[in-house]
């Protein structure tokens, strides 16, 4: 249905989870993909099954809280390409905790990945996309950048501002060919979910409570969630910019 033939995109995280339902789903509709993370193994894993798969891939291994390693990545795709049309900053940390169980130090280190490695990032590839007037920016923050999460005072405070940074980058650019957009999933079944839910001392009922969460009843799946990042990438979404899209099974909407 949505077309991106010829068109570049570069996914962070994209070695598992929603990062690799994203990089299948811009790969599968015609996108050249470079697979970020900071994961090698897995990273070449998920470039190799697109490219089998008849897609257009290579793993690119970058840790974004290197500002660094994002020049670096950035300087690697516009040697190849002239400029990149969709960048999709997914790579995220998490952390339980309320205030009193979080250190300033577990602030810091989500921060590095959340927001200052989806700043760094945007900043490597922006300004041939603005030369270009064209470029795609698309944020995977979570339903945790819209309303408060219990118990995840860190995770929360990052995720509002990668919706802050999104609205702010939108607003910015908007005359200039350029749309950002945030996307908010509610709880999605991933490694990430289930590294979370082992901590709990009953896995199984945390996971039932987890579901719950969600108005729907049960977790959202990846590939839920890169059919919004496919929409949003596309020409299709030509006048959706600054939006933060909920992808939560009606969380937010209230109990
Ligand atoms: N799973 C959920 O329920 C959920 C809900 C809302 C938002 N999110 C967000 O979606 C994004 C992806 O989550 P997921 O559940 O797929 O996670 P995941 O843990 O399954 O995958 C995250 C990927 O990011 C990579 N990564 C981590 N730190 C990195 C770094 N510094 N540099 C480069 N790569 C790095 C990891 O190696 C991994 O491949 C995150 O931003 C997360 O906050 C997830």
């Amino acid at each position: 249905m949505f077309d991106l033939t010829g068109k570049t995109a570069f996914v962070t995280g994209a070695a598992s989870g929603i990062g690799e339902a994203i990089a299948h789903a811009l790969a599968g509709a015609g996108a050249y993909v470079y697979v970020g993370d900071v994961d090698a193994e897995a990273g070449t894993r998920v470039a190799g099954v697109l490219n089998a798969n008849g897609a257009s891939a290579e793993f690119v291994r970058l840790d974004v809280s290197d500002k660094g390693q994002c020049i670096a990545a950035a300087a690697y795709v516009h040697a190849r390409h002239r400029s990149l049309d969709i960048l999709v900053n997914n790579a995220g940390v998490g952390h339980v905790g309320t205030i009193l169980n979080t250190e300033a130090e577990d602030l810091d280190r989500l921060f590095a990945v959340n927001v200052r490695g989806m700043f760094d990032l945007t900043k490597a590839f922006i300004r041939p996309m603005l030369e270009r007037r064209q470029g795609v920016i698309i944020n995977i923050a979570s339903i945790g950048g819209v309303i408060a999460i219990r118990e995840r005072i860190a995770y929360c405070t990052t995720k509002f501002a990668v919706v802050g940074f999104t609205k702010s980058l939108a607003l910015d650019h908007a005359k200039d060919g350029i749309r950002a957009n945030a996307v908010c999933p509610g709880r999605v079944e991933t490694p990430f979910v289930r590294s979370r839910l082992a901590e709990y001392p009953d896995p199984q009922k945390a996971y039932e409570e987890m579901a719950a969460t969600q108005a729907i009843g049960r977790m959202g799946k990846p590939e839920e969630i890169a059919a919004a990042v496919l929409y949003l990438a596309s020409d299709e979404a030509a006048f959706v910019t600054g939006t933060a899209l909920e992808i939560d099974g009606g969380w937010s909407v209230g109990k």
